[in-house]
């Protein structure tokens, strides 16, 4: 589904598990004044924005991301340090190899459609030295949430429609594999358990939402939104408490260095 101005927005308000985990990876990543970043995957740069106070007036941050209802909205935070585009991480053309001290990738990897192409072009636009943060939900941990997408999206009549670009998370193997092919040989990795706490089952739908610009649903057409909504719904609730609902996450920390 396209993105829209409304699921760009509300990401803004609903972001801070995100902003929590970006954190995570920015204590890993050791970014600091005068360097020069990339931010691929950036939404609507309120974590973006975050990174350019970090390097300060010496550095500077890039932000790119293919929505471009979030890159208008990162827009209106520009500043001399601080610049957005429209692109992908598939294809970082638009940037001579060896243009950046850091890429910083954060909750994004699983949306990128050809991850081999895009850890290979973060390589080529890295300077000798420079290092390469990726932070995203683990192929090795299987969420609550996928396992009731899964299981509404199985039912008819959701089922006669495949999803055309389902989210890839990948386990550290892969990512070694990856990692590997783009000659990235110096990294560690580091596990993330965050916990996501939503008040109610609306709450939790409505993050997934704006999380995944939409595509909480899979293929399905939009009319048939509404009814797959309430069937999740009903599955959100079992995991229901007086505290709320909590669900576990373990996030997959990658931090590579360019030799
Ligand atoms: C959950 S948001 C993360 C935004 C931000 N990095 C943060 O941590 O708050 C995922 C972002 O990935 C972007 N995205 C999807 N496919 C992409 C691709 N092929 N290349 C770069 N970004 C992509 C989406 O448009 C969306 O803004």
């Amino acid at each position: 589904m396209a993105d829209t101005e409304e699921l760009a927005k509300g990401y803004i308000a609903k972001s801070n598990t995100q902003f929590g985990a970006g954190t995570f990876l920015l204590e890993k990543l050791g970014l600091g004044p005068g360097m020069h970043v990339l931010d691929v995957g950036c939404g609507p740069g309120n974590l973006t924005s975050h990174l350019a106070e970090i390097v300060d007036e010496q550095g500077s941050v890039v932000g790119i991301d293919p929505s471009k209802e979030r890159i208008a909205l990162a827009q209106q935070l520009a500043a001399r340090n601080l610049s957005f585009h429209e692109g992908q991480a598939e294809d970082l053309s638009r940037f001579p190899a060896g243009s950046f001290d850091a890429v910083f990738v954060n909750s994004t990897l699983h949306w990128v459609q050809d991850q081999a192409t895009a850890i290979k072009e973060f390589a080529r636009v890295l300077k000798p030295g420079g290092r390469l943060g990726i932070s995203g939900g683990s192929g090795d941990y299987t969420t609550a949430q996928e396992r009731i997408k899964a299981d509404v999206l199985e039912r008819e009549p959701y089922r006669n429609y495949e999803e055309e670009a389902p989210p890839k998370f990948l386990k550290q193997r892969e990512m070694e594999h990856l990692l590997d092919e783009a000659t990235l040989g110096d990294r560690r990795f580091f596990i993330n358990k965050i916990v996501k706490a939503a008040k109610d089952a609306d709450e939790m739908i409505d993050w997934l939402d704006t999380s995944s610009s939409g595509k909480t649903y899979g293929g399905i057409p939009l009319d048939l939104r509404p009814k797959a909504r309430a069937e999740m719904k009903v599955e959100w609730e079992k995991l229901l408490t007086e505290e709320g609902i909590r669900m576990e996450m373990e996030l997959l920390v990658t931090v590579a260095f360019k030799a």
